[in-house]
């Protein structure tokens, strides 16, 4: 693959666990176990190509309104995944963070982000951001408040605010923004991901539940990506 043509920062929409296992008639939560295992092979794919950041929505803060069942499971599943994978990521050099109102996770799940964010701080290989309780409004609604509170304590001015300041106000400081947008299960909705930070990123939807996501489908993103050409408004 030609080397310019791997994108910097991939981030996915995870959709369609819950289809995946009604369709095999098993409870839906064994969907988003499933799922699991596709995420471990993205990463690696990802890592080894020499993509440098990705961006898994795992949880949206609209998913809370989902049966507290699912939402208990799923939160269950999320530390499983972090006790589980962390030696993994060690391993792969993968370092760790997460985007969201993380403060509204339970306490576990806080403590396991955290304590997986301070031991994979110092690897080199690809950042794993997982999006958790996310919400893209909210978000842009935060960095609105902390910018009005920077301004009311004279740390910035007003002339100062353009959009790369309100960028770094954003959770997702530091990153780039997203240079390829993959959802799965064939809905072609954003589901408030991201909104700010896609506004020029190639949108790639494939029918493919989550849990059936692998490898290979990866490289059909990218081949489909590669073919792409970027214009931002210029001819
Ligand atoms: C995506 O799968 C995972 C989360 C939203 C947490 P869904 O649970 O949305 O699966 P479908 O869309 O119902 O099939
Ligand atoms: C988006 O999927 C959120 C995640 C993948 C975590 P949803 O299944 O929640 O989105 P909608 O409800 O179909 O828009
Ligand atoms: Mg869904």
């Amino acid at each position: 693959m030609n080397n310019e043509k791997v994108p910097t920062h991939i981030a996915i929409i995870m959709d369609g666990n819950g289809r995946w296992a009604e369709q095999r008639g098993f409870p839906r939560l064994s969907g988003h176990q499933a799922g699991a295992d596709s995420i471990r092979e993205c990463i690696e794919v990802c890592g080894k190509i020499g993509v440098q950041y990705l961006t898994l929505y795992a949880f949206s803060s609209e998913n809370w309104k989902r049966p507290s069942a699912e939402v208990k499971g799923l939160m269950d599943l999320l530390e499983r995944f972090l006790r589980e994978s962390i030696e993994e990521m060690i391993h792969q050099e993968v370092r760790l963070c997460a985007i969201g109102r993380l403060q509204d996770l339970p306490i576990t799940c806080r403590h396991l982000l955290e304590k997986a964010r301070e031991r994979t701080a110092s690897n080199r290989g690809i950042t794993l951001v997982l999006a958790l309780n996310y919400s893209s409004r909210i978000e842009i609604v935060d960095a609105a408040r902390r910018i009005v509170q920077a301004v009311q304590d004279g740390k910035v001015d007003m002339d100062q605010i353009d959009d790369r300041l309100f960028g770094n106000y954003l959770y997702t400081q530091g990153i780039p923004d997203p240079d390829l947008l993959i959802r799965t299960s064939g809905e072609i909705r954003l589901s408030n991901f991201l909104l700010w930070q896609s506004s020029y990123t190639e949108i790639y939807v494939t029918s493919k539940l989550w849990p059936d996501f692998r490898a290979a489908d990866l490289q059909e993103a990218l081949n489909d990506y590669g073919r792409r050409r970027r214009r931002y408004g210029k001819l």
